[in-house]
């Protein structure tokens, strides 16, 4: 069992530390955050994550894992650090590697033995050359120091899960030193390792990712033209999928991927592609087409009504997906503002991501329509002019079709992630547009 070290607690670092404690690992996590610390320590996860919580009580409670803001003890003697900060998306599309350089230096001051520094964020192919040549530069002691790539896979709402169960374990090392040490921290877990150089695992968690962004783009794409041609989308996805080549997964059409993934890292590749003077026409496609159809709904409702000024408007999820309170890139983050702008009346339902929305759209009056939030939808869609489903949390999912109908006042809706059948929606008498089918 090792000595392990993890900065960083957003969903990559503090899900790796407590997944390594639970294999048996000593963990120290590190945050800058004080009171993050105190609250991580207290049992409660900053993060909405299912099952993280349990296991940050068993293995804080045996004494496997613990939460600091004193990186020094942290770093110093351990075996391996884990980076797993932020690598937020700047302006231009380029990841911001400013946190990474700042725990970099931080290990580069305090550590005083042989130690693999282990990137976890997601970094454009290159930094951890980087990265390593800057750690070298700032060492104080005279110890060895290398840096791996190890990328991250878990999805948000399944983070513990994925990490326990992954596909595969994707390790980037450029020396037979930390190649082992990095396969002896994961042999516990008991998966698949897929040991490469640097590059190449810097390169793979790009290439799945956005491949993972082509896909639900390209289904995006041939659902509009679907609706186009009178074909549907459930049943050509259905069809596509029995084929292994294709896979069943990641073929919903819907109102376009959001997260703090595939948004990030379309882009991210593509402006490391032009750096290199190579334009990425896929990627850039899937870009472009994820851009239209989040506000592709809003615009079949503003031709089908003449303004939604005074209108009651029933929105139904809030979060990029469920099983998160995360709303980064969220369909509803781009859609209510041209609402509110139009001056509707809204009444938001969102089981876990409400909050976080009224800190950016706070409840009440804004300069011309409303919002409020209530906790059933069927508050929201009571005496609604028109519905917009946004994400399809199990509560949505689970409305029968009558209850649209039986509440709303005109029983209008547009649905972003096809939840219902259209010949039921039909037959409950509710007019029912939704992505890639007929309506
Ligand atoms: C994604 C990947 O799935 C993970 O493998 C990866 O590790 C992670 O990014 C990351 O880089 O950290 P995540 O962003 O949490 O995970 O969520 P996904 O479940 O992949 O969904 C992303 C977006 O695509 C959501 O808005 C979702 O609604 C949308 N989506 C997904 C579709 O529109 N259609 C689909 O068929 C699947």
């Amino acid at each position: 069992m090792h000595k392990l070290a993890v900065a960083g607690t957003g969903y990559v670092g503090l899900v790796a530390g407590v997944c390594f404690a639970e294999m048996g690992h000593q963990v120290t996590c590190v945050d800058i955050d004080e009171s993050k610390v105190e609250l991580m320590k207290s049992g409660v996860s900053p993060i909405y994550e299912t099952g993280l919580e349990e296991l940050m009580q068993k293995n804080y409670a045996a004494g496997r894992i613990d939460y600091t803001t004193d990186y020094v003890s942290a770093y110093k003697d351990a075996d391996a650090i884990f980076i797993g900060v932020g690598t937020p998306e700047q302006p231009d599309g380029s990841a911001n590697l400013s946190y990474i350089a700042t725990v970099a230096r931080q290990i580069a001051e305090t550590i005083e033995k042989d130690c693999l520094v282990v990137v976890k964020s997601t970094v454009p192919v290159g930094t951890n050359d980087k990265v390593e040549q800057f750690i070298r530069d700032f060492l104080i002691n005279p110890v060895k120091v290398e840096v791996a790539s190890n990328p991250e896979f878990l999805a948000q709402g399944s983070a513990v899960h994925d990490t326990l169960h992954a596909e595969r374990i994707i390790i980037g090392t450029e020396s037979k030193w930390a190649e082992e040490l990095l396969k002896s921290i994961y042999k516990p877990f008991g998966l698949p390792i897929v040991s490469v150089n640097r590059r190449s695992s810097e390169m793979i968690k790009y290439a799945a990712n956005d491949f993972l962004a082509l896909k639900i783009s390209y289904m995006n794409d041939i659902a509009n033209l679907c609706e186009l041609v009178g074909a549907d989308i459930g049943d050509v996805a259905e069809g596509m999928g029995y084929d292994p080549r294709i896979g069943s997964k990641f073929l919903n059409a819907g109102i376009g991927f959001g997260g703090s993934c595939f948004p990030k890292d379309t882009k991210a590749l593509e402006y490391l592609a032009k750096q290199h003077g190579y334009e990425l026409r896929t990627v850039k496609s899937a870009i472009d087409v994820n851009q239209d159809q989040k506000t592709m709904l809003y615009k079949k409702a503003s031709k089908r009504l003449i303004t939604f000024n005074g209108l009651k408007v029933a929105v139904l999820g809030l979060t990029f997906k469920p099983g998160t309170d995360d709303l980064r890139e969220a369909a509803s983050l781009e859609n209510v503002p041209m609402l509110l702008q139009q001056g509707a009346d809204i009444y938001a339902y969102d089981p876990v991501g409400a909050a976080n929305f009224a800190k950016l759209f706070p409840e009440g009056a804004s300069a011309k329509g409303a919002i409020s939030y209530v906790s059933t939808p069927e508050e929201a869609l009571d005496g609604a002019n028109v519905c917009f489903i946004f994400t399809e949390w199990g509560e949505i999912k689970a409305l029968h079709p009558d209850v649209y109908r039986k509440l709303m006042r005109t029983p209008l809706v547009y649905d972003g992630r096809n939840l219902y059948s259209v010949a039921a929606m039909r037959d409950a008498g509710v007019e029912y547009h939704s992505i890639g089918r007929e309506g």
